[in-house]
């Protein structure tokens, strides 16, 4: 496995190496976990030549501290990414893989909308950041195929609409989440939670598994009100938004039968440690 900084050297690596074959790429922030190398795994076998990106892009936070306390540890990374097969990992430098304006200017994409709720809500320019880095990645890369988890579900929706509206000949492969045994979502975040708030944050799972078992006797904003209700009942947990959306256009659904794909997104901080999760309803 190589490590490399430069975009030039990685383009020019992958122009030499890749003719006839297919080149399966996962953008991360580092911080890696299971959740990361079952994505990694899946671009070392369904692909020739596998390449992960590890770079913590600052465009993408909209607050300092967050970007400061971002978990960060790029050697055990490398081992990691080197034990499943990844042929180049990506650590650019934030300095030279953008420009000062690029830095400096918010990147302009028309989201059609999907940007305007949830998390695009909470953490306004977000998503610019995130579409910025992964289209300047593509551009670098250009691999054959793309992996994504499901966890951040908006950021796979805006994904795939920016493939399509920039015209990448790239196939998006959204995969499932994976779970502690206690049902947590893996996150980097995790990695900042103390073993009491991590036995507290398996309460966000539990309550959304379970009102997924119950949901079609019930209302949509009657469910709605009690996953909140039930989260925010565990002392430590506080509920910052929980949607129940149309899973193409993440708009908001108000009944059942609004969509045949349904999806609960939620957002809880855990002392102050952002979570995210979904759930499928249909
Ligand atoms: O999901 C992430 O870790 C990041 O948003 C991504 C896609 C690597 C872009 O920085």
């Amino acid at each position: 496995m190589k490590i490399i900084t430069s975009a030039a050297e990685l383009k020019a690596i992958l122009a030499n190496e890749r003719a006839g074959k297919r080149v399966g790429f996962l953008p991360t922030m580092g911080a890696l976990h299971e959740g990361h190398l079952t994505l990694a795994r899946r671009a070392v076998s369904e692909n020739d030549i596998a390449v992960v990106s590890v770079f913590v892009n600052p465009t993408q936070f909209n607050n300092k501290t967050d970007l400061e306390t971002y978990p960060r540890d790029v050697e055990r990374d490398a081992r990691l990414l080197e034990s499943v097969g990844v042929k180049y990992v990506f650590t650019p430098i934030a300095e030279e893989f953008y420009t000062k304006e690029e830095m400096e200017q918010r990147f302009q994409f028309d989201f059609g909308g999907l940007d305007q709720v949830m998390e695009g809500k909470f953490r306004p320019g977000h998503f610019n950041g995130v579409v910025q880095v992964v289209s300047k990645l593509f551009q670098i890369v250009e691999p054959e195929r793309a992996y994504f988890g499901e966890k951040d579900f908006q950021q796979l929706a805006i994904i795939r609409r920016m493939v399509e509206v920039m015209k990448f000949n790239i196939e998006i492969i959204g995969c499932p989440i994976v779970r502690e045994a206690s049902g947590l979502a893996l996150s980097s975040r995790n990695a900042l939670l103390t073993d009491e708030q991590r036995k507290i944050a398996t309460n966000i799972h539990a309550v959304l598994a379970e009102s997924a078992t119950f949901y079609s006797q019930t209302t949509v904003g009657e469910l709605h009100d009690s996953v909140i209700a039930a989260i925010n009942r565990h002392e430590g947990l506080d509920v910052e938004y929980f949607d129940i959306v149309d899973g193409r256009t993440l708009k908001s659904i108000d009944s059942w039968n609004a969509s045949e794909d349904i999806v609960g997104c939620i957002t809880v901080y855990c002392g102050k440690v952002r979570l995210i999760d979904n759930i499928r309803y249909k």
